[in-house]
Order: C-alpha cells, then sequence, then structure tokens
C-alpha cells in the first residue's frame, strides 16, 4: 500500500479527530514555554499576589516588557492558564491556577516538570544524535536546568509521604532511625530526600552519594541551609564504589533505572547494608507491560526515559537501560539478582512505588 492509498482510506472524520488531539499537543506544548517564562520572570507570583489587574499595572509591578506581556498574557488566556475579563480588560489567576503554576513547594506545582521538560527541549541536537546512533547521554551532560527541574519536581513528594508514610511502611525502619541509625541515600541528586530525613531524625546519621559532583555541591549547600549538615553529608562516589558502612537502610530515589549496571549496584548495596538492614527503592509506578502503561503518566514517564534515563543507563558500564516504567516484576527480578533475599511492595503513591528489599 503506498502512501496516497493509506490517504484516500482515511476518514474526514478520523484525520480531524487526530489532527485536533496532536494540535491541543502543540498548544500544550507552547503554554509549557511560556508558563516557564511567567515562572522565571515572576509574573504568575507578582500577579498572584495583586490580583486582577491590567497588563500595564502587572508589567510595572513584575517588571517586564508591556507589549511582551501582553501577547503572554493573551497566549495564557486562550491555553486557560488564566483568566481574562472582557469588561475591565484584567487578568487573573483562579487559586487552581495559582497553586499550580506559581505555588513552590506544593505537590501539584507542575513548574519543576516544565523546567525538566524545557531542558530537553534547549539540547533537542543531543537527542537527536544519540537517538539515531545508540549513544550514551551521561546525566552530567544535560542542561542545568534538567537537574533544577527534578529536584523541584520531586521534592514536594518527597515532602509530603517520605517521613510521614514511605518510611513508616519499611518494617522496624522508624524505630531504628528514631534511636539512631546509619542511611545511605544512593543516587541522592540535590539531596532533597537526604536533607527531609536528617531533619526528621536527628539522632541518626545521614550521607548522600551521587557521581555528578555539581549536584553534590548543591546537595552540601542545601544541608548548610536546612542546619543538617551535623547529621548530613554529601559525598561525591559511584552507586557502586559507596564505602561499606554497615549501613541500617540504604535509598535510593528514582535513581536505579538511571544506573548503567542496577544488577551491580545493588550487589554492591547489599553488602554495604547491616545485617538486618533494609533497602528502600522508590521507582516511578508503573505497570509489569507496556499495554497496561499506556496513559497519560505513562506518556510522560516513557518520553522521560528516553530523553534522560535510558541514555544515562546506556552512558554507564554495562548499559542495561531499564527505563522508567520498569514495573515491580522488572525491579525485583534486578534486585532478587543481585542476592536480595525478601523483596515486596512497601507502600505506593498515584506515581511512585516503594519496595522493600531485604538481604
Ligand atoms: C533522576 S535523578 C534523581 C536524583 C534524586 N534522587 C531525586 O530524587 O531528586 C538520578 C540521579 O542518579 C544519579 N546516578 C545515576 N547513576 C549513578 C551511579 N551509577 N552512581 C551514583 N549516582 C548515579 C544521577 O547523577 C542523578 O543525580
Amino acid at each position: 500500500m503506498d502512501g496516497s492509498t493509506c490517504m484516500t482510506e482515511v476518514s474526514e472524520e478520523q484525520l480531524s479527530e487526530f489532527a485536533g488531539k496532536v494540535m491541543e499537543d502543540i498548544g500544550g506544548a507552547f503554554a509549557v514555554l511560556l508558563s516557564f517564562i511567567g515562572d522565571q520572570t515572576g509574573v504568575y507570583r507578582t500577579l498572584r499576589d495583586i490580583g486582577p489587574c491590567s497588563t500595564a499595572e502587572l508589567a510595572s509591578a513584575s517588571q517586564v516588557d508591556e507589549r511582551y506581556l501582553r501577547e503572554w498574557l493573551s497566549a495564557q488566556a486562550a491555553a486557560g492558564y488564566l483568566i481574562y475579563d472582557g469588561t475591565n480588560d484584567y487578568f487573573s489567576l483562579t487559586p487552581a491556577q495559582a497553586v499550580v503554576l506559581a505555588q513552590e513547594g506544593h505537590p501539584a506545582c507542575l513548574q519543576g516538570l516544565f523546567q525538566q521538560l524545557v531542558s530537553q527541549f534547549t539540547t533537542h541536537e543531543k537527542a537527536i544524535e544519540v537517538f539515531r546512533t545508540g549513544a550514551g547521554r551521561p546525566w552530567g551532560e544535560h542542561h542545568g536546568c534538567c537537574f533544577c527541574g527534578t529536584d523541584r519536581f520531586f521534592r514536594p513528594g518527597y515532602a509530603a509521604n517520605l517521613v510521614n508514610a514511605w518510611l513508616p511502611a519499611l518494617d522496624g525502619v522508624v524505630q531504628k532511625l528514631s534511636t539512631g541509625g546509619k542511611v545511605a541515600d544512593v543516587g541522592c541528586g540535590h539531596g532533597s530526600s537526604t536533607v527531609l530525613m536528617a531533619e526528621a531524625f536527628p539522632a541518626s546519621a545521614f550521607y548522600g552519594y551521587d557521581f555528578h559532583t555539581p549536584s553534590i555541591s548543591v546537595a552540601t549547600e542545601k544541608a548548610k541551609a536546612a542546619s543538617v549538615q551535623g547529621n548530613a553529608c554529601f559525598v561525591n562516589a559511584s552507586a557502586s564504589a559507596i564505602p561499606d558502612g554497615d549501613f541500617d537502610l540504604i535509598c535510593m530515589f528514582d535513581s536505579l533505572h538511571d544506573m548503567g549496571d542496577p544488577v551491580g549496584a545493588a550487589r554492591h548495596l547489599r553488602q554495604c547494608l547491616a545485617a538486618d538492614g533494609t533497602l528502600m527503592l522508590v521507582e516511578p509506578l508503573a505497570a509489569d507491560s507496556l499495554a497496561d502503561n499506556l496513559h497519560l503518566l505513562g506518556q510522560i514517564f516513557y518520553s522521560a526515559s528516553t530523553l534522560i534515563c535510558t541514555p544515562a543507563s546506556r552512558a554507564q558500564e554495562v548499559g542495561l537501560a531499564l527505563g522508567a516504567q520498569a514495573g515491580e516484576r522488572r525491579l525485583t527480578a534486578v534486585l532478587k539478582e543481585a542476592g536480595f533475599r525478601h523483596v515486596k511492595r512497601a507502600t505506593e503513591t498515584d506515581t511512585n512505588m516503594v519496595l522493600e528489599a531485604r538481604p
């Protein structure tokens, strides 16, 4: 069947339905970039704080160019990202828009994800090149917004769940941390998870490890800012080279699937655990089969995985490329191959699964 035959078989209705869906996605892609501009220039925060206002008032209060702002506001109003009142030519944010677009730290605020996404467009030539050649793309070679966006997006979820729900779901761990335990956070990135735990359990010692030197520097600064440098420190190390420390708990937040040799790393971490220690693996929520992951969350995770996680794994030794939607069955197989005898799903959220593994 050639292309022209194929075309004649497409009904107008099917064509307009699918083209309409894609047009919506194009509108969404523009909205994300424009929204990130609103975040970086502080326009949303100003609009939220001063309330309904004219373009001129908002331009003056947020110190941006009035003409560009007018175009931006028009696009954002058309996208449904803010409200336009034609009776007085005023713009405003609804409470929900203010939370999603401007409330830093709220679990529903999506600017971190916007930032991560924009970073991928910024370096699209590299994405195309590795897609074609199959070469790896090290985590550290992404645009800086990728690291900041990742931390900004994940942190509110950790703040909401880690201390209150995930650690209590592990057998006996909270008790050990309350009286004084030793914890490693492997692939800690900017260290938000480490700092949150160090704040909650002052009697315990926390070590964040990552092989990305700039992230370790940021994490160290965050520990200082949170005044937890007494019981939290950050070390530049690859997962398979962290020192054996008789750890009571080793955590991995969204990092195992990025590793080139997750089996080798998990095997090494098992040896770094105390005999009755626990590995907590936090990974994106996913079903075991592709067919069951074909929904919006799956689309987002598979997309990030195509651009970031899979090439990051490929850039390392072994290059297993688990992907961000590996699913519980595959992750359990990795942990069992690494020598963990007991693996179970301890808990989950709408976006993450938490696996508990014991030697
Ligand atoms: C998606 S980021 C998650 C960062 C952090 N855990 C968080 O939740 O915000 C993955 C992290 O794993 C780190 N990483 C990947 N492979 C690693 C390895 N083999 N050894 C140590 N760190 C690694 C990366 O440098 C990156 O900081």
